[in-house]
């Protein structure tokens, strides 16, 4: 079965880096016209777009940061004056924050996080639903984490980021739902991307790391990619309000693979 998205209009939020790239150059691979949302690195999302434009594609890059809404609105008027509404929102923006335990963690930090990870989420799916309520078809999806069920001790902001996303993606389906739009979030677990390299560029940390994976291995960005071209295309058309686990069995507990 081969999944098209030809003419689909998608924005990928954090799309020059790490899993956003991989899910910007695959929704582009499907037919996808892609914008890039990115913060820093002008460069990567430049050369993503050229990369897309030689083999045949559509994309622009959209420089702002979705923790404001002001500059989020101004993203969707972009990309409504450039291609007239959107169809898929993939919002993928997201920072991990500095690790402290909670009572120890800086204030502007903690809400640095939210207010990327979920309150950017918020505000870009604000603007997606407007237009996809009003045209009654479209798919938000947002990248969310293993850590919207797992504990991470000195992650306390990022934990609780992802599990509001999580709420967030049901709540948010269930209102859209009448209207043909679907909400959905995608977990991944440990992926080979910048955001986790300290851990798997080390002996020990990749050891400690692949113990906690079923499948032994850490992921690969597009093998979240290829999940989220399924899940916003219409081989999904029935699954809406769900968190999908990309994980390696990480989210299956390994250590109960004895005793318990
Ligand atoms: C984090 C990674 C981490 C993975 C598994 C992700 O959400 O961004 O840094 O390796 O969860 O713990």
């Amino acid at each position: 079965m081969e999944i098209r998205l030809d003419g689909k209009r998608a924005l990928v939020t954090g799309g020059n880096s790490g899993i956003g790239e991989a899910i910007a150059r695959e929704l582009a691979k499907a037919g996808a016209k892609v914008a890039i949302n990115y913060v820093s690195h002008p460069e990567a999302a430049e050369k993503i777009i050229q990369d897309i434009k030689n083999d045949g594609g559509e994309a622009i890059s959209l420089h702002g940061d979705i923790s404001d809404p002001t500059i989020v609105e101004h993203i969707f008027n972009q990309i409504d004056d450039t291609w007239g509404g959107i169809d898929i929102l993939v919002n993928n923006a997201g920072v991990d924050g500095v690790k402290s335990d909670g009572w120890e963690a800086d204030i502007n930090d903690w809400r640095q996080v939210i207010n990327i990870n979920l309150m950017g989420s918020f505000y870009c799916a604000r603007q997606a639903l407007k237009r996809m309520v009003s045209q009654s078809n479209g798919v938000i999806l947002s990248t969310s984490s293993v850590h919207e069920v797992i504990a991470w001790t000195g992650h306390s902001a990022y934990t609780t980021s992802k599990a509001g996303m999580s709420m967030l993606t049901k709540t948010l389906a269930q209102e859209a739902a009448p209207y043909n739009v679907r909400v959905l979030a995608l977990a991944p677990g440990a992926i080979k991307t910048t955001i986790n390299q300290d851990v798997w560029n080390n002996q020990q940390g990749l050891n400690d790391l692949l113990e906690k994976i079923p499948l032994h291995r850490i992921g690969e960005p597009d093998e979240v990619a290829k999940m989220a071209v399924v899940l916003v295309s219409d081989v999904a058309s029935y699954v809406t309000g769900r968190t999908i686990f990309v994980d390696g069995g990480m989210t299956d507990y390994p250590d109960f693979a004895h005793g318990g």
